[in-house]
């Protein structure tokens, strides 16, 4: 319900300010993506994205983020448990992966992760989100 009717506030902000198909698209991704942020990642990363002290490292004003994109798309899917270091402090807690989560999701979280704390004006496509999960399960099974 909530969700039907954001989209419809979006909808008709979006064609008032008369904005292209792709900047509409964009904008759903952004706003599904933020709630799904909230239900997967925010009891960790927090809603602000300020991280949780030594545990959890911030994915906003992440470097990490910005210079990792593949690996933070597939690290949703699958985890990830090696020693980062994310603007100069070092993690070395494992990310739990999400067998349940699919391509559409993704591409919605990544959507809204690099539009709100990276530097992207853009949506990242669910066709893109598939072939990186290809190729990380490939390298996975090898
Ligand atoms: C149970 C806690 C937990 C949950 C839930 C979780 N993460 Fe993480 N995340 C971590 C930990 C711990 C690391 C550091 C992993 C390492 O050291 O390899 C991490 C690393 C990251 C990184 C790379 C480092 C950075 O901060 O830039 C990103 C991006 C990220 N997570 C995004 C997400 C997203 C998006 C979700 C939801 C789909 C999510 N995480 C869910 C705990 C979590």
């Amino acid at each position: 319900m909530l969700k039907k009717s954001l989209f419809a506030v979006l909808a008709i902000a979006s064609l008032a300010a008369c904005q292209s198909e792709q900047e509409i698209k964009r904008d759903q991704y952004f706003v599904e993506g933020m709630a799904l942020y909230n239900v997967h990642c925010a009891n960790c990363h927090q809603t602000d994205g300020a991280g949780l002290k030594a545990l959890y490292p911030p994915i906003a004003k992440s470097d990490y983020l910005l210079k990792n994109k593949e690996s933070v798309i597939c690290s949703m899917r699958y985890g990830q448990a090696d020693t980062i270091v994310v603007n100069g402090r070092t993690y070395h807690q494992p990310m739990p992966g999400n067998a349940q989560i699919q391509p559409m999701d993704i591409a919605e979280i990544t959507t809204y992760i690099y539009n709100k704390w990276g530097n992207e004006k853009t949506l990242t496509a669910t066709a893109d989100v598939k072939r990186i999960l290809e190729r990380c399960a490939a390298k996975r099974a090898r």
